[in-house]
């Protein structure tokens, strides 16, 4: 029996754009191969960086092209730990509960204190926000579009709320924003980014999601001064991100082909969210969600109040596998993320009713 994958938030295999990318390689490695095949600098592919800061309306020593976003955060977070240990206090960052399992295990391991702030189907609670922020913070990390993992969107009003709260606070925000195009119907509202006016808000996106993440390409626009920390880290960590795919993502992008992809991708999420959907409606109509309007994930609350955790092994002998809610949030047990990017699409309904013979099992035993 093979096991159908709802754990991990990957592009399915037909969303990757192979021939395109091939072409995309094959004509930077015929137009400049020396430049490929050498050290870039520590901020990124120059070509890439620049249109990434025209982009995002800002100076190209604002941006710093990463491996991957997840490693830019890593630095990030580093830099501001120093930081805060050079003026003798310890980092403390703000994050939504839930939130994206991998930076808060890179915060722990850095010692930074980690401020939960809780978040429903409307994003993260702007009140709580804004208490947590008027206590102090080195940052606030924020998934404000199709959150990974509750698929929750910030509303629009949100929006204006955090970015008012960080300009009274002057708390910087980060944006984590890979899944922002990935929209099923109506475009998410406006970036935090795109309305920051005076409010500290920098922004991080990637190409994992839209285009490969074996690529490893993400980006950073951060305050001046802060991008220039976080380049000179990651020069002086490992030189620079690797050119030829930083390369040929922006031939990819120079090319045309990233619009049309985003599209296509949006259009076999949006198939499997239908499909899961349905899915859930037919073999678990107990467990709870909000219905995601764009991106990789659904939240489902299991049904009564089981503990996702103790589901994991059932599932894995019936064949399926999820995230128990425990690795993004202390208070999230009665969760599990499903990512449905990854599994073929006709799959994804045995996936549920496998999941849902798991959740019987897993009660049975309790
Ligand atoms: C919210 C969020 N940020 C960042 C990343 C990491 O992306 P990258 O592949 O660019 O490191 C992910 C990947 O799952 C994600 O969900």
């Amino acid at each position: 029996m093979e096991t159908i994958a709802f754990a991990r938030g990957v592009p399915a295999p037909e969303m990757l754009p192979v021939d395109e990318l091939q072409a995309a390689s094959a004509r930077v490695f015929e137009r400049d191969p020396v430049r490929l095949l050498s050290y870039g600098t520590g901020g990124g592919y120059d070509p890439l960086r620049r249109s990434l800061a025209e982009r995002h309306g800002v100076e190209p020593e604002r941006v710093v092209v990463t491996t991957g976003s997840l490693q830019g955060f890593s630095l990030l977070a580093q830099v501001l730990a120093r930081r805060a240990t050079l003026e003798g206090r310890r980092a403390r960052v703000i994050v939504e509960e839930p939130t994206y399992d991998r930076p808060l295990l890179l915060l722990e391991r850095l010692g930074i204190e980690v401020v939960p702030v809780p978040l429903d189907g409307e994003g993260v609670d702007v009140e709580a926000l804004d208490r947590a922020m008027a206590r102090g913070a080195d940052l606030a990390y924020l998934i404000p579009t199709y959150q990974n993992p509750a698929g929750a969107t910030l509303t629009a009003s949100r929006r204006r709320a955090v970015v008012a709260s960080a300009e009274r606070h002057g708390v910087l925000v980060l944006e984590d924003d890979p899944y922002g195009l990935l929209h099923f119907e109506e475009p998410a509202p406006p970036t935090l980014f795109s309305q920051r006016g005076e409010a500290p808000v920098a922004f991080s996106g990637s190409f994992s999601k839209t285009v490969a993440p074996g690529l490893r390409v993400g980006w950073f626009v951060l305050p001046e001064e802060l991008a220039f920390d976080v380049a000179t880290l990651a020069n002086d960590t490992y030189i620079s991100a690797s050119v030829l795919g930083q390369a040929t993502v922006h031939e990819f992008v120079e090319s045309g082909a990233f619009e049309p992809n985003v599209e296509r991708a949006r259009g076999m999420l949006a198939e499997r969210r239908t499909h899961i959907l349905d899915a859930l409606e037919r073999h678990l109509p107990e467990a709870t969600f909000t219905a995601p309007a764009g991106g990789y994930f659904i939240w489902i609350r299991l049904p009564d109040g089981l503990d996702a955790a103790s589901v994991v092994a059932p599932a894995a002998a019936e064949g399926v596998t999820f995230i128990p809610g425990i690795s993004f949030g202390a208070d999230c047990g009665a969760y599990a993320r499903l990512a449905f990017s990854s599994p073929p699409v006709d799959q994804i309904d045995a996936g549920v009713q496998r999941l849902a013979a798991a959740c019987t099992a897993a009660l049975a035993l309790a």
